[in-house]
């Protein structure tokens, strides 16, 4: 089968990060090595299993009828509803039966190199510690609650699992061609907040929008943001905002459909067209879109995130 990466690389050891490329700074804790791994999950406190719970609560209120159903399919198949934090080991037993993953525990954010080194090797690195009341409804850094709910169910639908795999696998070439912020579009617009065509309608099976309360009702039903059909290789071109509502969401037909745009073809020829900055901005329309519903941008026209615009 062809893969975005060479054949003949060996993805079972650290890839080398070349020189030049850019990642974000972070600073290793000293007590882990450069598998970023913790050592063990952490011992939450009766507090932490009660935030875990609460915020599954909140979810489950608003995920049914907008939550894909193989994201729905994966939450009853693991039991992370069952309360309190889920212990990793018992999960990952259970995710190998089903699709060959395990979850591992890690610190923080960890270097993209690192993280494309697990998900080639089908681990999914989750944050160890969980977020306060504080921060209950909004944390930049990743949890356990956005790790764990929003990503992990995803990680039983084979195809898609296959499709995270081969993501890893597809940063050895983004990184050989000093592409990282294009690959990472990609991830942004279909891992984190990727929405599909359901029979029913569309539906969201991106953990960005899954794990957090007002973006899943923003994403499927909202009439500021525009909902376009996927294109990978505009996708890789457009950029994206971190700390807001998205202004677009890309749709797909299917998990096959992704994965078939995605890993079924070369990307060396795209990449070696790509600008090292973004063309498109994340409001655009732009001519060859396939374009479902065309936003009106309410929210973000009347200052987004901060300004008290609604979430319309
Ligand atoms: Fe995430």
């Amino acid at each position: 089968m062809a893969t975005l990466a060479d054949p003949e690389t060996d993805y079972t050891a650290l890839p080398d990060l070349p020189d030049g490329v850019f990642t974000a700074p972070l600073a290793k804790p000293s007590h882990v090595g450069d598998d970023w791994l913790e050592p063990s999950q952490t011992q939450y406190s009766s507090e932490d299993h009660a935030i875990w719970d609460d915020l599954f609560v909140r979810q489950m209120e608003l995920l049914p009828g907008r939550a894909a159903s193989a994201f729905l399919q994966g939450l009853e198949k693991l039991d992370l509803g069952k309360g309190g934090v889920p212990d990793f080991g018992a999960m990952s037993e259970e995710l190998t039966a089903l699709t060959g993953w395990s979850v591992v525990p890690v610190p923080m954010l960890i270097p993209d190199h690192v993280f494309f080194w697990h998900l080639a090797n089908r681990r999914f690195p989750a944050g160890n510690f969980i977020r306060t009341r504080e921060t209950f409804d909004y944390i930049q850094e990743p949890d356990v609650f956005h790790d764990v709910f929003g990503h992990v169910p995803m990680l039983t639908d084979p195809v898609f699992a296959d499709y995270m795999q081969e993501y890893g696998r597809a940063g050895w070439k983004a990184m050989r061609y000093n592409r990282l912020k294009a690959l990472g579009s990609l991830y942004w617009y279909t891992v984190e907040f990727g929405l599909i065509e359901e029979p029913d309608g569309i539906k969201a099976y991106g953990a960005g929008i899954l794990s957090g309360p007002t973006e899943a009702v923003f994403a499927v039903e909202g009439e500021s943001p525009n909902r376009i059909m996927l294109n990978v290789d505009r996708v890789m071109r457009t950029d994206y905002v971190i700390s807001d509502l998205q202004p677009t969401y890309f749709v797909i037909e299917s998990f096959e459909d992704l994965y078939r745009q995605t890993v079924e073809r070369d990307f060396d020829r795209l990449y070696r067209n790509l600008p090292a900055g973004f063309t498109y901005a994340n409001s655009a329309v732009i001519d060859v879109d396939n374009v479902l519903n065309r936003g009106t941008q309410e929210y973000h026209l009347r200052g987004g995130a901060g300004s008290g615009a609604k979430p319309v």
